[in-house]
């Protein structure tokens, strides 16, 4: 919280209102908590910003309470006497003991002993738990104290976090209303936690290391009893985590077959001695204060442009701020990346520019920061192909490997892009989850759906040719209904499971096709067209189709009324109708969706999927109360995707948007489950809004709006970390720390890609500390002339956006070369080369009137003037000036 009053620090200190065997409530300048009766862990939390809201499941804590369920106030260790025997497990949970007794409480702090609840941990391991006020927060702390003659080795010592992320039995109000989501930064002595609200509004928590061997090592799932009235690890509740201090334990058992985010470590405890590791909680007044909040804890923060996934032809930036003196920084593989000081910023801030070092170097790196404490950050960065290269194998790859032939298939799905299996390197033409061999619903369809996108972007000649060969034998009149009063139809499979109907065909045994009746869709159940699908050729009548009633007033899908993902191709749709002159179609196109948002504006929380709480009906509701000018709405819109879109120092969680069940409906059958999702679609769809919205912004080079920014952008570069070594894309990475691996099914990858390049773009900010910076680019700005250059590093290179005047130009082929924005003139520059288009559209829009900023011109001449842009003979070079 900036401007915490230091005055009100010193009068208040924590106050013990009622006594320790019922509950305790805790009253610090910035929180008022109450701990549990008994256990004495926190059911409630709220900070004195907001005293309505709680960040705890208070209001279901009375089904929390068994053996078992994990609270804030427990504690995880695995421990062995120094130098052998195996290693054995405390847990406090376990027995959800009354600590009451052994609980001590004076003026300033709560203090408890542990050991009651650990009865098979020997008396001389000494463990304590102390609740306290630290500087207007509050603070929770564990002690282990050896009085033994031996030494012990802690491998594990892990803090539970509970936060109220259980949707389960709530409405889609409620849930919006009273939920927080919990996201980790497991970055060792500067990691922290952040919770934020489903709303995306008000106060959030920042939870961070109490001391210097508190590091946060890593992020555990929590395993509880999940045959409870909650549920647990379910799609209303995903579950809870622990903060882990030391892993060793871990990665030798349960985490063997990962490779984790931090080297493991133990702690030696030598006879005498203790350590004492903790958590602080902090408020910061609204999502875009979380850093500064880590940074007044005495954090170090860094920020990482264009992020944390780079390219190897690409200049990225990190920016760290710490008060300590920066001792080294190295990267792991060493030699992976290269990091160069490239000057100092608003005294506090150091700037490095961070590239690719080695020809070879693929995938994870860890960097570390080592400080003058002797504290080290890590930064998780992703290294990737540069994007042409990306794209180019990708392409290939789903049109060779992923290329299906087979004509003699009973299901009708080739010539076709099918679903790819990278461990055993073949199709997927068989699953009992139906769909997924399907070649329709999003599991099916997201292979083809990606070729197409690819073509979009950076079209192939033969990779086209055999799209409309798919086109005109699998899609129309197979996935497409061609004729009778369902024309533009689209099943939901072709794949299905009913041997009597393919008497030839051998399903295959390693699937239990009869386990949950129904779940493998039979011939009708695949056939159904109540989905809601936005792909295809025809595509506006298969948009009308899909959005309108049968003669008997029924609508024509089960979908029509939520928003859909992928949403902004239907809006290239309308414009490109109205381009052609189709007005009547485009006009009725109009009103269909005028009408649905219609129906989101009337109701509080329109963000609704299948599922109860969702991340994917946002874009829909954004572009469309965008398009018809409804600011309320699309704001609020907005908001919420910021309360699950964080921006972290590490590729995996910057622009991650929170998503846990899809691996049971569609990853690898080996591995499905809930667990947490990394770069699942939600990453590249839901950064289409938040950068559209970005793009409008008043005041776009403020931080607050560069908040979006980093976001988006995090979001956007997501699915570039999808694509493998040899260009197949994953569905998405296994989040779970005895994974951490991407997930063998291509699968739904299609509308994450498809995000990707729609919401690529270069930017060029003056940013307000750093000075000139782009997301996506390579800048140049010299001192001794007022010439800002910039070359485009993006998927496409062809959209780009100049902060300063808010001015955005895009092209449909060809690519930006270079832009170049005078400081002092204000005039643009865009040089603009062929790649194999002779003439390109050029689209270009000033996207807000900035306060004391000039309107922009195009300096058209030369060029032929459309409905919807300019046609401009290529090479060209393009300019803008200010009036
Ligand atoms: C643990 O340590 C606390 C604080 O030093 C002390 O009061 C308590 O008696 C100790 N308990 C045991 C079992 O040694
Ligand atoms: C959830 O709702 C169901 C159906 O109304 C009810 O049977 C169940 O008891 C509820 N569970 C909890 C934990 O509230
Ligand atoms: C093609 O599909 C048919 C029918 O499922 C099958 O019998 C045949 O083995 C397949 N051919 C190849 C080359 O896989
Ligand atoms: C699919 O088959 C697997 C393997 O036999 C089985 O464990 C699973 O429950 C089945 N899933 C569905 C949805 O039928
Ligand atoms: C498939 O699952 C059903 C229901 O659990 C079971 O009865 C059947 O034996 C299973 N089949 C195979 C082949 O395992
Ligand atoms: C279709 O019917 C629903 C009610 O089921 C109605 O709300 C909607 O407006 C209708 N759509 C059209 C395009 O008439
Ligand atoms: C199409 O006609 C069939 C047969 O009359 C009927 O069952 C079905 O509901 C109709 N579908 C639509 C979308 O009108
Ligand atoms: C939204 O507002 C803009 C600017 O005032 C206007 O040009 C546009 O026509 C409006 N759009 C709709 C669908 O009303
Ligand atoms: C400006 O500075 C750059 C880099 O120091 C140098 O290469 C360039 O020649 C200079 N240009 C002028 C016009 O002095
Ligand atoms: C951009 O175009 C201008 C004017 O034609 C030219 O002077 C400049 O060299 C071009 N730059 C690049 C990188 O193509």
């Amino acid at each position: 919280m900036r401007g915490r009053s230091k005055f009100l620090l010193a009068l208040t200190s924590l106050s013990l209102i009622t006594s320790i065997s019922a509950q305790a409530q805790l009253s610090t300048s910035n929180f008022e908590a109450r701990l549990t009766a008994g256990s004495g862990v926190l059911r409630s939390l709220t900070s004195t910003l907001d005293l309505s809201f709680d960040f705890s499941p208070d209001d279901v804590f009375k089904y929390r309470d068994g053996p078992g369920q994990y609270h804030t106030g427990d504690l995880t260790f695995h421990y062995r006497s120094a130098g052998g025997t195996p290693w054995r497990f405390a847990d406090t949970a376990a027995l959800w003991q009354d600590v009451s007794s052994s609980s001590d409480g004076g003026s300033s702090h709560i203090t408890t002993s542990l050991n009651p609840a650990l009865p098979h941990v020997p008396e001389t391991l000494n463990v304590t738990r102390t609740w306290q006020e630290v500087d207007g927060d509050l603070a929770l702390s564990f002690t282990i104290r050896n009085h033994a003659s031996e030494a012990f080795e802690l491998g594990s010592l892990g803090m539970p976090i509970e936060f109220n992320n259980i949707f389960t039995n709530r409405t889609a109000s409620e849930t919006t209303e009273k939920c927080v989501f919990v996201e980790p930064y497991i970055g060792l002595n500067a990691g922290y936690a952040q919770v934020t609200r489903l709303t995306g509004t008000g106060p959030s928590l920042v939870v961070t290391p109490l001391t210097a061997d508190s590091k946060f090592e890593g992020w555990q799932f929590l395993e509880e009893p999940e045959d409870v009235p909650l549920g647990y690890r379910i799609q209303t509740f995903e579950g809870n985590y622990a903060w882990q201090t030391h892993t060793l334990a871990l990665a030798e058992t349960e985490w063997k077959n990962a490779e984790p985010w931090n080297p493991p470590t133990s702690a030696i405890l030598q006879p005498g001695r203790s350590v004492t590791v903790g958590l602080r909680f902090s408020v910061a007044g609204s999502v875009q204060e979380i850093e500064s909040e880590v940074s007044d804890a005495g954090l170090p923060t860094v920020v990482g442009v264009l992020g944390y996934i780079v390219p190897p032809d690409l200049t990225a930036k990190l920016f760290v701020n710490s008060k300590q003196e920066i001792s080294a920084i190295s990267a792991y593989p060493a030699g992976s990346l290269q990091i160069v000081p490239c000057g100092q910023h608003d005294g506090r801030w150091k700037g490095y520019d961070v590239t690719v070092a080695s020809s070879n170097a693929f995938g994870r790196v860890r960097l570390e920061i080592t400080y003058g404490d002797d504290s080290v950050q890590a930064v998780h960065y992703w290294i990737a192909h540069s994007s042409p290269k990306a794209l180019s194998e990708f392409g290939t790859f789903l049109t060779t490997e992923q290329w299906f032939t087979n004509r003699s298939d009973p299901f009708g799905r080739a010539p076709g892009v099918i679903t790819y299996n990278r461990d055993t390197n073949d199709y997927v033409d068989q699953d009992n989850r139906t769909w997924i061999a399907g070649m329709s619903d999003e599991g099916g369809a997201g292979s083809f759906l990606a070729a197409g996108m690819k073509q979009y972007v950076w079209p192939d000649a033969d990779e086209v040719a055999k799209l409309e060969q798919m086109v005109e034998e699998v899609v129309w009149g197979g996935l497409q209904l061609t004729s009778g009063n369902e024309t533009y139809a689209v099943r939901k499979s072709l794949f299905f499971y009913e041997p009597e109907l393919v008497p030839n065909y051998e399903y295959d045994p390693y699937f239990n096709w009869t386990v949950n009746p129904g779940q493998s869709w039979d011939k009708e159940a695949a056939y159904l067209i109540d989905r809601t699908y936005n792909y295809l050729l025809k595509a506006y009548n298969t948009v009308a189709f899909s959005v309108s009633n049968s003669s008997d007033g029924t609508p024509h899908t089960s979908y029509w009324h939520v928003g859909l993902m992928g949403v902004c191709v239907w809006g290239l749709l309308l414009s490109d109708l109205y381009a052609e002159g189709y007005t009547q179609q485009a006009e009725h196109m109009e009103d269909l969706m005028l009408a649905r948002q219609r129906l989101w504006a009337g109701v509080p929380n329109p963000f609704g999927s299948e599922m109860a709480w969702d991340s994917t009906g946002e874009e829909g509701v954004y572009y469309w109360s965008r398009y018809f000018n409804d600011s309320a709405t699309a704001q609020k819109t907005i908001e919420a995707i910021r309360g699950y879109m964080p921006t972290i120092p590490s590729w995996a969680y910057n622009g991650n948007v929170r998503r846990y069940w899809d691996f049971l409906y569609a990853g690898d059958i080996k591995l499905r489950g809930y667990e947490r999702q990394i770069h699942h679609y939600g990453s590249g769809l839901n950064a289409l809004q938040i950068l559209d919205n970005y793009h409008r912004s008043k005041n776009p080079q403020s931080l607050e709006a560069i908040n979006d920014l980093r976001v988006g952008y995090g979001g956007n570069q997501g699915p570039l970390s999808n694509i493998d070594e040899d260009g197949f894309g994953s569905m998405a990475f296994h989040g779970y720390p005895d994974r951490l691996i991407w997930d063998a099914y291509s699968r739904d990858y299609g509308p994450n890609f498809l995000g990707h390049v729609i919401g690529a773009a270069t930017y060029l900010i003056d940013h307000p500390i750093f000075g000139w910076i782009s997301f996506g680019g390579n800048v140049q700005a010299y001192s001794n002339n007022s010439q800002i250059t910039v070359q485009p590093r993006d998927a496409v290179r062809k959209h780009i956006f100049i902060a300063e005047v808010s001015l955005w130009v895009e092209i449909d082929a060809g690519v930006i070369e270079q832009f170049a924005l005078d400081t002092k003139s204000m005039e643009v520059v865009v040089n603009i080369s062929s790649g194999s288009a002779q003439q390109v559209l050029l689209k270009w829009e000033q996207t807000a009137q900035q306060a004391g900023r000039p309107e922009m011109k195009l300096v058209s001449e030369g060029m032929k003037r459309r409905l919807d842009g300019w046609t401009v003979d290529t090479p060209a070079t393009v300019r803008f000036f200010a009036t």
